[in-house]
Formats: structure tokens, C-alpha cells, sequence
């Protein structure tokens, strides 16, 4: 048996009769810019997150770039971003301008450690925003971080990439999704994603007019009519092929999620070796994993092992940003931001795509409990 870290292949079959008709009716229309799909699928996907307003962009770096340069954060201005996470979460912050603060994460979530913000805030007047990534689509402490961004006027941009049907309850008690308790909320659809394109894309979604009013124009150009053009803008617009297939794969994606999570409790009971650890869940989310991530010591060893059965696994990440020589220049060094290096070490990530087969995961578990037992 082999099984892939992910196979897209298998979703493509169910919806494919759909796709390719959808896909078809955007070239008989050659509605190929902003077209119809691009509004459709904004307003659905923003009904989705509980938000007024979602604005379609090329990918999930333009969303988090945009949203920060909408939020006036630029040249001179720090943003704190958790130092585990994909590197697109950091260079978003830089393209505008600005440098990421690395802060170090939680041990049981992976999640940026809210305890530890306050202190940089309390020192450097120039941090303008805070970054919260919801790592593997598990809710980072979004009260706690709200908390204290208000109390020293921050900006909140959630990196939401990984957390398309994520679920937060707040301290009201409420379940809210991800990506609904930031200034804006940030979602990439590359195709591997919970929610993903044939292709890139990306979405910004917002509660607030004025960012919803100024990202749409950042995002097309500045332009407000065809050749009238209000400020200096890009070309990072969502493009309609895609916006047509996302609209198809968002009416599944609850149905995806479940299925992830009917994975984890899958691989859960048949892992037996004691030598595996999980992240934790707290209470108040509801994750979609869109990474199943297990914690082991001997990783190489087991992924070989793996690898020689025909599994693939992945890791996700294995150098922390702060020790990432693209960021040589902030004079980071090992040993600074220990949480984030000692999950860089231990995470090892499953196939865990809402199509895998109860026998393919019974087939991972057991070739886990095998290579333990030698
Ligand atoms: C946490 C996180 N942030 C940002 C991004 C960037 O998204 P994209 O690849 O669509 O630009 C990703 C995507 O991989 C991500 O996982």
C-alpha cells in the first residue's frame, strides 16, 4: 500500500463533472478578471467566516501584505509574528516595509505565546501589529491576544491560512470562526489547503468598511474606475478560473473538515507506541487539521522507516524563522526562542487529507507501532 502525504487526486474525482463545467463557463465568458465567480465567491466565503466584507486576492501572503500596508504599517514599524510558522507569515511583514519581532510559541499548541507579548509591548513603542498564526487550523489564544493589543493600540492581523472552518469560542461564550476577530482575517487557497484552489488564491476577510474599501483597491491597481487610479496599488487579484472552484469546494468544506478530524481520532486509537505524543486542543477551539502532527525523538529514524513503506510524511517546520538565513540580518541565534526550536525538532506531520481511507491510516499506525517495538 502506498499513501501519500497528500492526494488531491481523489477530491478532484468527486467534484470533477463540476469543476469542468464551471471552469468552462468562465472561458465562454472570458470572464477571466474579477469576474462574476470573484463577487460570488467573496460574499459566500465571508457569509462563511461571519464577516461583512471579504476582498479575493492572488494568495495568502498578498492577504496578510495588504492587509498590514491597509493598516498603515510600513517603514520603521515592527509586527510580532510567532516564530513557528510557515516563512510567508514573516515576509509579508517585510514586504511592506516593516521587520518582524519573532515570539516564541506555546509547547502544547505550537500557537503564539500570548503570555509573552506583553512584555515586547511594553518595551518597543514601534510594534504596530501583532501576527497570530492559527497553526494547523487550531485556534490561537485570540481573547488573551485582543486583550493586550487593545490595551497598548496594536493592530491584530490573524494569519488564518491554515484555518479555513476553524472554531473559536470567545469569553462571551460564542463560537466564531477564524479569520472574524481580527482586523482582518487572512486565508491562502494553495491547493493542499482545507480549502483549496487549482492554483494559487488567496482571500482577505474584515468586518471594517475602510479596510475592506482600501484593500480592494490596493489589490487591482488603486484604481477606483477603469484608468482612475486613487493610490499605488498591485496586480494581486483573485482570478475567476479559480474563484469558480472555490466556490464548488466551500459548499465541502465543513464536510472536509469533519472528515480530518474523524482521521485524528482514527490514528489516535490504533497508535499505541508511547514513545508518540500530539499537540494539545484547548478548549476553546475547534480544529480542522490541516496538518495531523505527531511529536517524536527518534523523527529521522521514523521517517525513513516510513518512507521505506511507501508512506510520506512531512515536516511542518523544521528550522524556526528566527534561525531561517533569510533572517540572518535581525541577529538571531540558537538557544533564543527554545519552544520554537524544540517543536522544529519533534513535529512530524501525517497524511491526513479528508479522502484517506480508514485502511490506510490503520496501515500508518501500525508501521508506527512497528518501528517503535524493534
Ligand atoms: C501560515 C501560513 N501563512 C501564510 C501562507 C502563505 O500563503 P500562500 O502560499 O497562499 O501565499 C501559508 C501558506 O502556505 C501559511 O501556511
Amino acid at each position: 500500500m502506498k499513501v501519500d502525504l497528500v492526494n488531491l487526486k481523489r477530491q478532484h474525482e468527486e467534484i470533477k463533472t463540476e469543476v469542468e463545467k464551471a471552469i468552462a463557463k468562465v472561458i465562454e465568458n472570458t470572464s477571466f478578471i474579477l469576474g462574476e465567480d470573484v463577487t460570488l465567491f467573496e460574499k459566500e466565503f465571508a457569509a462563511y467566516c461571519g464577516t461583512k466584507y471579504a476582498i479575493g486576492v492572488d494568495n495568502g501572503t498578498s492577504a496578510l501584505e495588504l492587509s498590514l500596508l491597509a493598516l498603515n504599517v510600513g517603514r520603521g514599524d515592527k509586527v510580532l509574528v510567532p516564530a513557528f510558522t510557515f516563512i510567508a507569515t514573516a515576509t509579508a511583514v517585510c514586504y511592506t516595509g516593516a521587520t518582524p519581532v519573532f515570539v516564541d510559541v506555546e509547547e502544547g499548541t505550537g500557537n503564539i505565546n500570548a503570555g509573552l507579548i506583553e512584555a515586547y509591548l511594553k518595551k518597543d513603542k514601534t510594534i504596530k501589529a501583532i501576527l497570530p498564526v492559527h497553526i494547523y487550523g487550531n485556534a490561537s489564544n485570540m481573547d488573551e491576544i485582543l486583550k493586550i493589543a487593545g490595551k497598548y493600540n496594536v493592530k491584530v492581523v490573524e494569519d488564518a491560512c491554515q484555518a479555513h472552518g476553524t472554531l473559536y469560542k470567545n469569553t462571551a461564550g460564542s463560537w466564531v470562526k477564524a479569520g472574524s476577530m481580527g482586523e482582518t482575517g487572512c486565508f491562502s487557497f494553495y491547493p493542499a489547503k482545507n480549502l483549496g484552489a487549482y492554483g494559487d488564491g488567496g482571500m482577505v476577510t474584515t468586518n471594517n468598511e475602510e479596510l475592506y474599501k482600501k484593500i480592494r483597491l490596493l489589490r487591482d491597481c488603486g484604481r477606483s474606475e477603469k484608468y482612475l487610479h486613487n493610490i499605488i496599488g498591485f496586480t494581486k487579484r483573485l482570478d475567476t478560473i479559480q474563484a469558480a472552484v472555490l466556490r464548488i469546494k466551500l459548499k465541502q468544506l465543513d464536510k472536509y473538515n469533519e472528515n480530518r478530524r474523524n482521521n485524528v481520532k482514527m490514528y489516535k486509537d490504533a497508535i499505541k507506541a508511547p514513545e508518540v505524543s500530539y499537540l494539545s486542543n484547548e478548549s476553546y477551539s475547534v480544529p480542522i487539521y490541516h496538518q495531523f502532527i505527531i511529536k517524536v525523538s527518534n523523527r529521522d529514524g521514523l521517517m525513513q522507516h516510513l518512507s521505506k513503506n511507501e508512506i510520506g510524511a512531512g515536516i511542518h517546520y523544521p528550522i524556526p524563522l528566527h534561525l531561517q538565513p533569510a533572517f540572518n540580518f535581525l541577529g538571531y541565534k540558537k538557544g533564543d526562542l527554545p519552544v520554537s526550536e524544540k517543536l522544529a525538532e519533534n513535529v512530524l506531520s501525517l497524511p491526513n487529507f479528508p479522502e484517506l481511507k480508514k485502511e490506510e491510516i490503520l496501515f500508518i499506525a501500525e508501521n508506527i507501532n512497528t518501528f517503535y517495538k524493534k
